[in-house]
């Protein structure tokens, strides 16, 4: 693959929190359109590893590459462009705001980027399914369908990458499918998936597995492209 359809790239990636050295010469590549899950044990990289590819921290030695601009180079305000145009973050812990509906989460997403479109943020809560649950609070939902109305708050940008840290981390089986249908949804649509999971079986829906140890690239597998 031509080198100009690299999304994400890291060479000779290195995270210190003091002591600890979180993350030590990581070199992965992601590309346009790939479905990547990144596994490996507590502890051993993972979030710090996300939070880097997704601005909200930076390396502390090497290079971290997106969408062929060198994240060291970002100013602030360069940095958060990037994030609101080209990224969209899925948690575990939901982070939906208590007080507002559904749609408001949504929208609140919306006016971060740029305008509030109220049709097009019901666009994307009926696309997971949520039409009918547009004016419900958080607690008035459940741990799946507030994990989708993240799934939609994280779509409203149309953001090329999503970033699903642990997506599935809270949910029973039956939500777990029906949010990995749906990530798997995106990815068919063209979007670029980037999961962190503990289930071995989830990481196997994805393209490619990249497994982490102790902050080290261990190897990664490929696996059989469902489409
Ligand atoms: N802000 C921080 N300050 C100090 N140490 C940190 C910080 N964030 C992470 N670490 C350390 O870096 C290492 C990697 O942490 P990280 O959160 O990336 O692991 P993880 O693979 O996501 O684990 P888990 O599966 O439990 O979520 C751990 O040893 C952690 O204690
Ligand atoms: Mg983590």
């Amino acid at each position: 693959m031509n080198k100009e359809n690299w999304v994400i790239e890291t060479r000779h990636l290195v995270k210190r929190f003091g002591q600890v050295t979180a993350l030590d010469d990581i070199n992965i590549r992601i590309a346009a359109g790939e479905f990547v899950a990144i596994m490996g044990a507590s502890g051993s990289g993972k979030t710090t590893l996300m939070n880097i590819l997704t601005c909200l921290d930076t390396a502390s030695d090497g290079k971290v590459i997106l969408d062929g601009v060198d994240a060291a180079q970002l100013n602030e305000e360069q940095r958060q462009r990037f994030r609101a145009e080209k990224i969209g973050l899925v948690f575990q812990q939901f982070h939906l705001i208590p007080y507002l509906t559904a749609l408001e989460n949504v929208m609140l997403a919306q006016h971060y980027h740029s305008v509030t479109d109220e049709p097009s943020a019901t666009a994307v809560l009926n696309q997971v399914g949520l039409a009918h649950r547009i004016n419900h609070l958080p607690s008035q939902l459940s741990g799946g369908e507030q994990q989708r109305v993240c799934i939609a708050r994280a779509l409203v940008n149309r953001p090329p990458v999503i970033f699903a840290d642990e997506p599935t981390g809270n949910l029973d089986e039956t939500n777990e499918r029906l949010i990995l249908q749906l990530l798997t949804e995106l990815n068919q649509q063209g979007r670029t998936i980037v999961m962190v999971t503990h289930n071995p079986e989830l990481g196997k829906l994805a393209h490619r597995t990249i497994f982490l140890q102790h902050g080290k690239f261990l190897h990664e597998e490929q696996h059989i492209k469902q489409h």
